[in-house]
């Protein structure tokens, strides 16, 4: 169809997508088409709800850690006073275990960490009450990030406060509701559960009230915090009730239970070693089949570092960043299933071809959704080459409706077709490439990317041009 590979950027409109869907073509066949781009269009100023992620701190930042340090400095000295002193004797039993297990922590996968201490600060504040958990709770963070994890004044004294007022919230709870003076596990069942629950959202509303101060989205962070700390919690709460129990027969139980913690805590890392394993075993595959083209290669390289660069600029929560750049760097993952003669094909493609070519997303994301601690990351890649208005591939979502790191990737992947030198054709200009994806914004493209994308311009554009260099030696 097409007379000779030179003069391929001159083809006729017909293998280039933005004639029929008013944008610019899709990144897996801008190579085999181009047209000439006059015009500047000017982006649209539109504003999507992720604008939250551009707040900077708020005011309210100190005056809330501020506010929670002082709660917590007037309810220590307030119990510290009314302590009964056949208390104190405990306290040198239940802070050492709580200091030592502070620092066993699991990382969530998407925001901040969890510390196995939670078990002893509960059963600190159920077994003795409110008082007896606020100074085990503010003793025993003191110890552990004060001066073992030396995590600053500031860290210290917000974690402390917040751990303080979460155990004397859960001890008043389960006192509330406990059935009697005994601590039975059956009788007391809606105590215990009480205490842990009420446990858990104060800690977890604390910690998220600095995400939200930080301009994070309060219910998105809290929710997705309480989904990937649930089964932490649901795992550690009756371990809390058994160290209650135990150590009601005997204090020296108390040396049982670091162990059984700790227990606890390796499976958790496990679980965290895993999930990490499982990116890195899919990047490992993705680099192994792009390298079959080493442009394909190259190509989810770079495409990885203009997605970094503006998951960043949107100020995505870091796990958030970390997933979609793994995307990225896998996004073309499903091109095992194309065949190479149609993959490495440098004359225009039959609408065969091309259909075969679209295959890509679906396969992409059925493989990798294989790996059940990335079926996140799956959905990403099934929707790389969707379109804000509705006109992509595979499923036609439109809009917010689309994974947010899918739109990111597809700016990032359209950006990087255009400015890579092939064979057959040079590279498009940076300024062409841009106002490229301006015209593409709000039809193609999510105008907010575009527009994170383009703000990163004085950083970005050199260092396309440097990833541009390696490819004109490319096959
Ligand atoms: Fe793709």
């Amino acid at each position: 169809m097409c007379p000779s590979p030179r003069g391929r950027h001159d083809a006729a409109p017909a293998h280039f997508e933005t004639s029929q869907n008013g944008g610019i073509a899709d990144p897996e066949t801008i190579h085999h088409a181009w047209p000439t781009v006059r015009r500047r269009v000017r982006m649209s100023s539109q504003s999507t709800p992720h604008e939250i992620h551009r707040a900077r701190p708020s005011r309210w930042l100190i005056p809330y850690v501020v506010g929670i340090d002082l709660a917590t400095l007037i309810a220590l000295l307030t119990t510290l006073q009314g302590l009964p002193p056949r208390l104190w004797l405990h306290l040198l039993v239940f802070v050492p275990v709580a200091a030592l297990t502070e620092s066993w922590t699991v990382t969530l996968r998407r925001e901040g960490e969890i510390s196995l201490s939670f078990t002893i600060y509960y059963a600190a504040a159920v077994l003795f009450g409110p008082c007896f958990g606020i100074v085990t709770a503010v003793s025993g963070s003191l110890l552990a990030d004060g001066l073992v994890r030396r995590k600053g004044v500031a860290m210290t004294a917000f974690g402390a406060g917040q751990l303080a007022i979460s155990a004397g919230l859960a001890g008043l709870a389960f006192e509330a509701l406990r059935s009697g003076h005994g601590f039975g596990l059956v009788s007391n069942a809606p105590a215990y559960a009480a205490a842990a629950v009420v446990y858990v959202l104060v800690n977890s509303v604390l910690a998220t009230g600095v995400f939200a101060l930080h301009g994070r989205p309060f219910l998105h962070v809290w929710l997705h915090a309480l989904r990937e700390g649930g089964a932490f919690y649901v795992a550690m709460a009756p371990l809390g009730a058994l160290v209650v129990n135990a150590y009601q027969q005997s204090p020296w139980t108390m040396l049982y239970f670091p162990l059984l913690i700790w227990v606890v805590y390796k499976g958790f890392r496990l679980y965290d070693r895993l999930s990490s394993e499982t990116d890195n075993a899919l990047v490992v595959l993705a680099n192994t089949i792009d390298k079959r083209d080493r442009y394909t290669y190259e190509h989810s390289l770079r495409v990885a570092r203009y997605v970094a660069r503006i998951a960043a600029k949107l100020g995505l929560p870091a796990e958030e960043q970390k997933l979609v750049v793994s995307a990225a760097q896998v996004h073309d993952l499903g091109k095992l299933s194309v065949d190479n003669r149609i993959l490495l094909k440098e004359g225009p493609m039959t609408d065969e071809e091309r259909e075969q070519i679209r295959t890509h997303p679906a396969a992409g994301a059925e493989l990798a959704g294989q790996f059940s601690m990335y079926r996140a990351g799956a959905a990403i890649i099934r929707h790389h080459h969707e379109r804000w208005d509705g006109n992509g591939y595979p499923d036609g979502l439109a809009g917010e409706g689309i994974p947010f790191g899918a739109r990111i990737i597809a700016v990032a992947d359209a950006y990087d077709a255009m400015t890579s030198d092939r064979p057959y054709r040079d590279a498009l200009a940076d300024e062409v490439a841009v106002a490229e994806l301006i015209r593409g914004s709000g039809s193609q493209f999510d105008p907010w990317v575009v527009e994170a994308f383009l703000s990163r311009a004085e950083e970005a554009r050199p260092a396309a041009s440097r990833c541009a260099q390696p490819a004109r030696s490319l096959t």
